[in-house]
C-alpha cells in the first residue's frame, strides 16, 4: 500500500491496495493513522460490490443506519445511496445529501469517525468532474485561533441539532425533503459535545463545531454564543483550510469527521448524473 500526500492542507492518495480483499489489522491501523494525519484519503480505481464496501467500512467501527434513510442499497440498511438519478420516475438516492458545510453525525451522542464513499457515476463537464466534495481542516482552524479565543473555548460545550441541517435544506428551492416526523425528531434529540476536542488519533486539539448542526455554545449567553458562532463559522471556512476532492469513477473516498468539516458541491444539473454509495462509521473504536 503506497500513501502519497497531496501536499495540500488535507488529503492523501492510497494506491496499490484492493479494497475488495478485507485488509489485515495492521493495514487498517495504517489507514486510521493516515486518516488522522491527512484528514481525507482516496483509493482510486476500486471495483467493489455493495457488500464488499459494507464489509470494508465495518472494519473501522460500527456502521450507522440513517434515521431518514429512504434510499438504502437493497438489503443493506447500513448503506446509503447519494444520487440525483431516478428509475421509473422514482429517486434512486438522496439527491441533496451534505450540500452545505457540516460534520456528519455531530448531532449524535456517539459521533462519527469516518465516512466511506464509493463513486459509481460522477458528473463531468468539459473534462472536469462536478459534484466534488470540499473539506476544511479543523486541526489548522483551531491552531490558528488567537490564544484568547483558544482559552475562551477550552472547556466549553456546544449543542448540535440534526433538525438544523434538515430544516435548512428544506428551505432550498426545489427541495424534495419532507418535514421530519415527530418520531424522527425524537430519535435525534439535540446533544452536546466539547467545542475543543482532543483528536483521538493525533492527540491534538481540534475545533469541533460546524455550521450545519451546531446551534449554541452552552456556557455563553445567547448573544455571546451567536456572536462566537458567527465568528467561528467564518473562521473555519477560511480558504487556507480548504481542500477539494475531485471525484473520478471508482474512487473510494474516506475522511475523518472529527478533524474536518465538509460540503458536497451542488454544481451539476439533474441531467448530469451522480451515484455514490456511502457507509458511515461511528467512532465506536475511540469512545
Ligand atoms: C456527505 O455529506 O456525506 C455527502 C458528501 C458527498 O456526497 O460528496
Amino acid at each position: 500500500m503506497k500513501i502519497t500526500s497531496t501536499g495540500k492542507i488535507l488529503g492523501a492518495l492510497i494506491e496499490d491496495v484492493d479494497l475488495s480483499v478485507l485488509p489485515s489489522d495492521e493495514r487498517i491501523e495504517e489507514i486510521i493513522q493516515a486518516l488522522g494525519r491527512f484528514g481525507v484519503i482516496s483509493f482510486p480505481s476500486q471495483n467493489l460490490s455493495s457488500k464488499q464496501l459494507r464489509d470494508f467500512s465495518a472494519r473501522f467501527g460500527e456502521l450507522e443506519i440513517n434515521v431518514a434513510n429512504a434510499h438504502q442499497d437493497s438489503g443493506l440498511p447500513e448503506m446509503m445511496i447519494l444520487s440525483n438519478m431516478t428509475q421509473n420516475g422514482k429517486p434512486l438516492g438522496l439527491s441533496d445529501a451534505g450540500q452545505d458545510w457540516h460534520t456528519d453525525m455531530s448531532y449524535s451522542r456517539l459521533i462519527a469517525f469516518t465516512n466511506v464513499l464509493y463513486g459509481i457515476e460522477i458528473p463531468m463537464r468539459d473534462g472536469r468532474s462536478l459534484g466534488n466534495t470540499e473539506f476544511c481542516n479543523m486541526h489548522a482552524a483551531f491552531a490558528d485561533l488567537p490564544n484568547v479565543w483558544k482559552d475562551k473555548l477550552r472547556g466549553k460545550t456546544a449543542t448540535h441539532d440534526f433538525a438544523k441541517f434538515w430544516d435548512n435544506m428544506r428551505l432550498k428551492p426545489g427541495s424534495q425533503r419532507k418535514p421530519l416526523t415527530p418520531e424522527q425528531r425524537q430519535a435525534k434529540p439535540p446533544v452536546s459535545h466539547p467545542v475543543v476536542m482532543i483528536h483521538p488519533i493525533t492527540r491534538q486539539e481540534v475545533l469541533y463545531l460546524n455550521p450545519g448542526y451546531s446551534i449554541r455554545i452552552n456556557e455563553m449567553s445567547q448573544q455571546e454564543s451567536d456572536e462566537a458562532l458567527a465568528f467561528l463559522f467564518e473562521h473555519q471556512l477560511n480558504a487556507a483550510y480548504k481542500y477539494k476532492h475531485e471525484w473520478k469513477k471508482g474512487d473510494v473516498l474516506m475522511w475523518d469527521n472529527m478533524g474536518t468539516i465538509h460540503n458536497a458541491v451542488a454544481d451539476y444539473l439533474p441531467t448530469e448524473h451522480r451515484y455514490i454509495k456511502r457507509c458511515q462509521v461511528m467512532a465506536t473504536r475511540f469512545f
